[in-house]
């Protein structure tokens, strides 16, 4: 049956739609302060804005908690919040028991603490998670995924300025106007562009949250910011330069220049604005 709205009615259906087979992962941030001599077990008091307490200058994380099941029958919980705000502050006060080292380097020591953390937070909710991220800044972050145990993420975030203007030369002006709206209009607008880089770094040489910053500035900083995208960059000479085609060329003038270095470019971001972003990533 199909529903018209002269039917006023729903449509009934031949036969019931099996039901598809999903997976709920549910995601805990869990605010830690990680100063030296200052190792973070529970109790906490404040866990929006991070226990224990700030009384001096704090390093301060965000450790984010993936955990990927089925809600149980009843009340609903793939696994209850309370268990693993427990579970991730035991295992950082196991990890860290003087607080945070300061001078915790080369990644390889980041990624055994993360490795460290991850199976720890696992020991102490009984199941294992699905991934783990250690929020440094709210501009840097590692993750540990446990489809690939040994190996570390690195993301990092940038910004440039740039002026750009929405045009398809295949449509009429009229049609231009239509679609793109005020980003037609001719002399362009600007932008404060947010980019996120992603990458696995080769497990042999080390290649840190700097070299990141080095290649991506080399890369796309020094070819974008404060420029107009449609006139100053021979990438947007035909392509239209959206939130979209530009995580795109970001991708392709990283992939291989990371690739030079061992380094694995595994997502780019960009947003435009707070509200709109685009990624690009290589499909599974
Ligand atoms: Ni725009």
């Amino acid at each position: 049956m199909i529903f018209s709205p002269e039917s006023q009615s729903f449509p009934v259906m031949d036969s019931v739609p099996s039901t598809p087979t999903t997976r709920t992962t549910l995601s805990r941030c869990v605010r830690i302060s990680l100063a030296a001599g200052a190792p973070p077990a529970p109790p906490a008091f404040n866990t929006f804005a991070g226990y224990p307490s700030v009384n001096s200058v704090p390093l301060w994380s965000e450790i984010v908690v993936e955990v990927t099941g089925a809600p149980k029958r009843g009340i609903g919980y793939v696994t209850s919040l309370a268990q693993i705000d427990q579970a991730t502050r035991l295992a950082a006060a196991d990890a860290f028991p003087q607080g945070i080292d300061s001078a915790l380097q080369p990644r390889t020591a980041i990624s055994s603490k993360l490795t460290e953390l991850s199976s720890g937070i696992s020991a102490h909710l009984g199941h294992p998670i699905a991934r783990l991220t250690w929020r440094v800044s709210p501009y840097h972050h590692y993750s540990w995924d446990r489809s690939m145990p040994t190996t570390t993420t690195l993301s990092c975030q940038f910004e440039f300025a740039a002026a750009h203007r929405l045009n398809d030369p295949d449509l009429t002006a009229e049609e231009n106007l239509a679609l793109f709206g005020k980003c037609n209009r001719p002399n362009g607008h600007g932008h404060n562009y947010r980019l996120e880089v992603a990458v696995l770094p080769p497990h042999g040489p080390l290649f840190g949250m700097a070299d990141l910053e080095r290649v991506v500035a080399g890369t796309v900083l020094d070819r974008f910011d404060h420029r107009n995208l449609n006139v100053d960059c021979a990438e947007f000479a035909t392509l239209n330069p959206t939130v979209e085609n530009i995580a795109a060329v970001c991708f392709d003038l990283l992939r291989p220049m990371l690739a030079e270095e061992g380094v694995t470019l595994q997502r780019v971001t960009v947003w435009e604005t707070a509200k709109t972003s685009a990624t690009v990533e290589v499909a599974t």
